[in-house]
């Protein structure tokens, strides 16, 4: 059904394999948790979404408190993110009264999946910005930029290659390389993406997203908020990656049974970013992020009235989410504004 017959790009591919809408990973599973596929930040530590709202709080009162105020989260995944977004609100009264959040999900499975989690708290599901109209308008999506298809293409003799992946009789058969037109070739080459050998990643599909969301902050004001596992500078290599069970597995096996994702080129993002003449903050690790905005010391906190056994949970979960070697060194944070609302907590 997955087009398991025939000639695809790698974006088509990755688009039908997770989003299609009945075969698709996100239209059949619930792939967060132990006994899905992979863990995010939100669900290793509530301590992660509570930096986030305190440094969105912090962005709003900087702002000036502003009477209207709309966050929007984008791929909420199975919610959890939100939900402790909320629970914290709670000790920020008067930003409570100014916020008004929304979420924007494109899986009709994890809809549900977040409306139940979310039945009592006081959120708006939207198919895309018109609904905004309330400025300024804070974007925030962790593990989002790099779950949207990209394009691949193959350097060769100095000629560029996209990647293509040929299905038979259901069964994966050769990838296949077409030479690509001018007009994309230009498109690479304006981005600095050419390059003597190697694999070029072009999140295409990424980019025609946030572009509503680019106008949007250009109108109302605001900035995007994005975290994501990546890197920032191109070495032409091949970062598709997908996971089942906790491990790894091939792209094109276990069809729409394992997530992929690949890693995303922040410094092909930040020259995007800026071409539309957002203002950015220098990019930080998630480790630098969180440890500026106090985790450690709310731990600490926290940790005061806890049993040993507890204490050491916090600290395994903060490790995690801290560790160089794991996800608070290969997850970075980028924030683009527009330039009126230049805002450093957190990035210096
Ligand atoms: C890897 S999950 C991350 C989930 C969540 N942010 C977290 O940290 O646990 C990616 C999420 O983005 C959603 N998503 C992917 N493409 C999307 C799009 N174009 N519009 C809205 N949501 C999208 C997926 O369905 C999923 O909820």
């Amino acid at each position: 059904m997955i087009n398991l017959n025939g000639v695809q790009s790698v974006d088509k591919f990755i688009e039908n394999a997770l989003y299609d809408k009945k075969y698709g990973y996100y239209s059949k599973k619930n792939p967060f948790g132990k006994k899905g596929d992979f863990v995010t930040a939100p669900l290793i530590s509530p301590l992660f979404s509570e930096m986030i709202l305190i440094w969105v709080v912090s962005y709003w009162i900087h702002l000036g408190k502003p009477k209207k105020f709309s966050f929007v989260e984008l791929g909420p995944g199975n919610g959890a993110f939100c939900e402790t977004f909320c629970k914290t609100l709670e000790k920020f009264p008067q930003f409570k009264k100014s916020v008004k959040i929304y979420l924007l999900e494109k899986s009709e499975r994890l809809i549900k999946i977040q409306k139940n989690l979310l039945k009592d708290k006081n959120v708006t599901w939207i198919k895309n910005f018109n609904q905004i109209k309330n400025g300024p308008a804070l974007f925030f999506g962790n593990e989002f930029f790099d779950s949207i298809p990209i394009k691949q293409f193959h350097v060769k003799k100095s000629n560029i290659y996209e990647k293509f992946i040929h299905f038979k009789s259901g069964k994966f058969k050769e990838f296949l390389f077409k030479k690509t037109s001018k007009k994309t070739f230009k498109k690479l080459k304006d981005f600095g993406l050419i390059r003597n050998a190697g694999v070029i990643e072009y999140p295409q599909k990424g980019f025609k997203i946030l572009e509503p969301v680019i106008k949007k902050i250009n109108m109302l004001g605001g900035g995007i908020l994005l975290i994501d596992y990546g890197y920032t500078k191109a070495q032409g290599n091949d970062t598709l990656q997908s996971i089942k069970s906790h491990k790894k597995n091939i792209f094109y096996k276990n069809i729409g049974e394992a997530d992929i994702t690949y890693l995303v080129n922040f410094q092909l993002l930040n020259k995007f970013l800026l071409n539309k003449k957002l203002f950015l903050n220098n990019l930080v690790s998630q480790n630098f992020f969180l440890r500026k905005l106090g985790i450690i010391e709310r731990a600490e906190i926290l940790s005061k009235k806890l049993s040993f056994k507890e204490k050491s949970d916090i600290y395994y979960r903060l490790e995690r989410l801290l560790s160089e070697k794991k996800m608070g060194g290969l997850f970075k944070v980028l924030f683009a504004a527009n330039n009126k609302t230049r805002f450093n907590l957190g990035f210096k």
